[in-house]
């Protein structure tokens, strides 16, 4: 044990020193995903991956703030996890409300910024009340921000968004030109915060899943397979570097080392026309 820990602490110490400390992306969004195959993996039963799941996110949370990266945004339950069976979807409901209310005056006294992403419509209201005041309590702090998704769904999102244009366009207060990126993305639930430069997908599964479809259009993926309760410091620690080697060219090329080159090519083809 003593010897893992040691190992532990090395690979830590090793990952440190590669991390550029002046390019920690501001914003890094997370899918949780494989706290039930973890479980099962285990022989138990799969609520005991969420209830792991939630001490992971606890540790990702800390790691972040050290870091100083600014905003973490975690997907906690979509709009299709309805389909899952009543108990668990019960279960976690109860489980975001127990860890709210157990954890909102240390979240609050860290200075973290709580804000659910989601349509909390269908959610009991005691969860509904206990998110509020949270949101409340924690709105002016500015250490770091936590936005924990529930009941979201990035397609349902942009159609709530076009809704809402459309009203504004029918009504007459904007015309159809005035409708631009800008625009829309201020209707979004997002809106006001900044898009995520990182987005990290655990469990090996190569998709987006319905997650901050507009948000993510030109965040870095990183994709491990390590299972979210599995996830710790090492591992965020590897989808910092990785990002950080990534080349962000956003629809864009490089600056040319040999742009008289490419210049007089493009030239003689006007002059051949
Ligand atoms: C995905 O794993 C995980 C979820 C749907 C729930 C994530 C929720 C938490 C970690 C709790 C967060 C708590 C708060 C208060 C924000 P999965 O169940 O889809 O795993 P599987 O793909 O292996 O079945």
């Amino acid at each position: 044990m003593r010897l893992n820990n040691l190992q532990t602490k090395k690979e830590n110490i090793n990952l440190s020193n590669k991390l550029d400390k002046e390019r920690i992306p501001e914003h890094v969004a997370i899918i949780m995903d494989g706290n039930g195959r973890w479980a099962t993996k285990k022989g138990l039963p799969r609520s005991f991956g969420h209830n792991k799941g939630v001490s992971v996110l606890k540790e990702i949370i800390k790691v972040s703030k050290n870091l100083d990266c600014k905003v973490l945004t975690v997907y906690a339950f979509s709009t299709e996890n309805w389909t899952r069976p009543f108990k668990e979807v019960d279960f976690l409901i109860n489980l975001f409300e127990k860890v709210l209310k157990k954890e909102i005056s240390e979240i609050h006294q860290e200075s973290i910024k709580i804000k659910f992403i989601g349509d909390l419509t269908p959610f009991p209201n005691s969860l509904k009340s206990i998110i509020n005041s949270s949101e409340a309590l924690t709105k002016n702090n500015k250490n770091f921000t936590l936005n924990i998704c529930v009941n979201y769904g990035g397609r349902q999102e942009i159609i709530k968004a076009a809704r809402k244009i459309a009203i504004k366009s029918s009504t007459g207060k904007i015309k159809p030109s005035d409708i631009d990126e800008q625009l829309f993305n201020s209707e979004l639930l997002t809106h006001g915060i900044k898009d995520p430069e990182l987005l990290i997908r655990t469990s090996g599964e190569k998709r987006i899943s319905n997650f901050l479809l507009w948000q993510l259009a030109y965040s870095e993926i990183y994709i491990t397979d390590v299972l979210w309760p599995d996830f710790t410091e090492i591992e965020f620690l590897k989808a910092i570097i990785d990002y950080q080697s990534r080349n962000r060219r956003f629809g864009g090329i490089e600056s040319l080392s040999n742009e008289s080159f490419e210049d007089s090519y493009y030239s003689s083809l006007s002059k051949n026309d």
